[in-house]
């Protein structure tokens, strides 16, 4: 078993934390947030995900697992993880400060011969920074990029599906990958600099992938096809892939936005452009505005002063992040429409900076609305029974941008049933 610091406990870090607890190392969590170390030193866990506050606790009480705001701490360590944000800057670039500050910090404080593991986002080259920062000959750079999903961080931190591991060390990065324990996980050893841009281009070719379908449901809606019908059968060759091929409201969260942008920064930098994603931001957006429209189309053509139910807030479902959510940037187009808004989610129950009304429950959210709008794929919502909500509504109109519910059910309760990618 090794002892492992991870810097930064948000919800890669923690993720990482916990994980690596689980599989029986000595981990040390820490960050400069201290209400959050004495939280997590309590057993909270300060984001919601699936099964993290009872690995949490599991691994407290075992001792496996400790939190910090002293960056001392990390001096047993034989490996420590960088895993601080990396937010996207004014001009769409990854802004590295974090990384480079706290490397610096921790210089010092590293055991003889230890491994800085990079597992934050980074910009290509970014490890010789950090190299730089550190410098000292004794110590290892390993670039090994996270592939978490939030939501499934955990199932995602067990059963990866690739490990990639970037170092010009290659018994360093033998031991990095084996700290896992996944038997299962293909392993990808590599150079610092293709472990960087690995991250980079996953992201921002799922985000071009999930661009690609929206405008082909967006192009079916305009035929007599069904997109749904289109996707699965494209989705069956395996070039192509079965995942990732639902149309929705448009695709967001804290990675997809900032990666996407910070890849076509890096690359413009270097003179080498790749307009794909500039398409593929600029179809997001269109998305969102497409989800819009057809609202505006059910309600003949105005939004204003039409009462909007919204469903769902956050980014996706099973997380509370609404950062970059789609359902937030379709619900500002609304309002710019003049529509009121009353918005339900199970888990996110304020939001601010947003002139909308957020239901306690769905019957509060429903009352009184001229069309209903799913933008989160919650399974809760194919539990809601229409015929119960059917006489709390002014106009039956429900539009499932996830096409998540049942389309005869909606149909036989009296409402007009609009799906994403067909008519
Ligand atoms: C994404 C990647 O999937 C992870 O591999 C990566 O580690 C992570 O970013 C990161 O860089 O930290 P995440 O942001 O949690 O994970 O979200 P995804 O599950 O990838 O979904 C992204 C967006 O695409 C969401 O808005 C989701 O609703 C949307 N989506 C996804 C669709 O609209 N349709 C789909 O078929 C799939």
């Amino acid at each position: 078993m090794a002892k492992i610091a991870i810097i930064g406990t948000g919800y890669v870090g923690l993720a990482s934390a916990v994980g690596f607890a689980h599989l029986g190392h000595d981990v040390v969590g820490i960050d400069i947030d201290k209400e959050k170390i004495t939280k997590l030193s309590r057993g909270k866990s300060p984001i919601y995900e699936k099964d993290m506050e009872v690995f949490l606790k599991k691994s407290l009480k075992k001792k496996k697992i400790q939190f910090s705001t002293d960056y001392s701490k990390v001096g047993s360590s034989k490996f420590v993880f960088l895993c601080l944000p990396t937010p996207q800057l004014e001009d769409g670039a990854a802004d590295i400060s974090f990384i480079l500050e706290s490397s610096k910090m921790l210089s010092r404080h590293l055991k003889q011969s230890s491994t800085i593991v990079i597992k934050s986002t980074v910009p290509v080259n970014t490890w010789k920074l950090v190299k730089e920062k550190i410098d000292r000959d004794d110590v290892a750079i390993v670039s090994n990029p996270e592939f978490l999903r939030e939501g499934t961080a955990l199932q995602d931190f067990f059963k990866p599906d690739r490990i990639v591991v970037g170092s010009t060390d290659e018994v360093k990065a033998k031991e990095v990958s084996s700290l896992y324990k996944a038997k299962k996980a293909k392993i990808v050893f590599t150079d610092n600099t293709s472990a960087e841009i690995i991250k980079y281009a996953s992201n921002s070719f799922l985000a071009i992938k999930l661009s690609f379908v929206n405008e082909i449901a967006a192009y079916a809606e305009s035929t007599d096809a069904n997109a749904l019908e289109v996707l699965n059968a494209m989705g069956l060759d395996k070039r192509i892939g079965k995942d990732f091929l639902k149309p929705g409201p448009g695709w967001g969260g804290m990675c997809f936005p900032k990666d996407v942008s910070a890849l076509k920064e890096s690359a413009r930098e270097k003179n080498v452009p790749i307009p794909l994603l500039d398409a593929a931001l600029e179809s997001n957006l269109k998305t969102h505005a497409r989800i819009v429209e057809k609202c505006k189309k059910a309600l003949g053509g105005s939004l204003k002063d039409k009462k909007i139910s919204v469903w769902g807030l956050s980014f996706k479902a099973n997380t509370d992040d609404i950062r970059f959510s789609p359902a937030i940037s379709v619900i500002e187009r609304l309002i710019l429409e003049g529509a009121q808004i009353s918005s339900f989610d199970p888990i996110v129950k304020s939001v601010e900076n947003l002139s909308m009304k957020v239901s306690a429950d769905i019957e509060q959210n429903v009352t009184g609305a001229d069309a209903i709008v799913l933008l989160t794929e919650w399974q809760e919502f194919k539990e809601i029974d229409p015929k119960e909500i059917s006489d709390l509504v002014t106009q039956k109109i429900i539009i499932d941008s996830r096409n998540l519910l049942n389309k005869n059910k909606w149909e036989k309760a009296g409402f007009t049933f609009i799906g994403n990618g067909y008519n």
